[in-house]
């Protein structure tokens, strides 16, 4: 499983605005925006192009066109801050959508909707912002395979080494692509540094 931290200016600055405490929820979702357009089109780095010509005014020229069929799962409610970003950048994505709520005492995810489109032969990208203890991936990683999924990969904003090693060890096939590995999980099993609570940060549901 490859793991790839996006090496990028733009990315690094996204993230630190997206980390400080002082960012409210309307800059909060525009920053996720920015970045989740960052992080997939590092996520979709191979995904196969067939070649085709057009005109161009001067000239007839080849040119490319996208060749495979995408899926794209969010997972609620976090993951829904990344979406727009990959929909906007892959408008003929089929979209899937995943419901887990992590239990604040076992950390252990409940799934609570599912609504997955046919994936057969397709590429998926699962978007979560957060990898903590990896147990929301790894429901995610395993719901999307049994409705066909082959070529997984998850997409978020911060990982922790422990989610990371979680996914790894129940689906060594599934790269990752992060804009930062932190350093670690708190005793909440929060990311730390992180950037709190993604779900809270977005929709402004913090203190609920
Ligand atoms: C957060 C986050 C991930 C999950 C990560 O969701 O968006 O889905 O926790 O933690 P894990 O790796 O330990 O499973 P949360 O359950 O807080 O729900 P929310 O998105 O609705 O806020
Ligand atoms: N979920 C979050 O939103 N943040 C974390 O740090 C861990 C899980």
């Amino acid at each position: 499983m490859d793991v790839t931290e996006l090496d990028h200016p733009l990315a690094r600055h996204l993230l630190g605005a997206l980390r400080d405490e002082r960012t409210p929820p309307s800059l909060f979702r525009t920053l996720t925006k920015r970045l989740s357009a960052l992080l997939m089109a590092e996520a979709t780095r191979d995904l196969a192009l067939r070649k085709r010509r057009v005109r161009t005014p001067l000239e007839e020229t080849d040119a490319e066109v996208l060749d495979e069929p995408v899926v794209v799962v969010p997972i609620l409610r976090a993951g829904l801050g990344m979406l727009d970003a990959a929909t906007e950048l892959l408008p003929e994505v089929r979209v899937g959508y995943l419901g887990l709520e992590r239990d604040d005492a076992t950390f252990e995810p409940s799934s609570y909707y599912a609504n997955l489109p046919p994936m057969t032969g397709a590429r998926t990208f699962i978007l979560d912002p957060m990898l903590a203890t990896g147990g929301s991936a790894r429901a995610a990683i395993s719901a999307v395979k049994a409705e066909g999924a082959v070529e997984v990969r998850m997409v978020s904003v911060v990982a922790a080494p422990e989610g990371i090693a979680a996914v790894r060890s129940e689906h060594p096939d599934v790269g990752i692509v992060t804009a930062s590995v932190d350093r670690g999980l708190n005793a909440s099993a929060y990311i730390v540094p992180g950037l709190g609570d993604f779900g809270d940060r977005l929709f402004g549901t913090e203190g609920r």
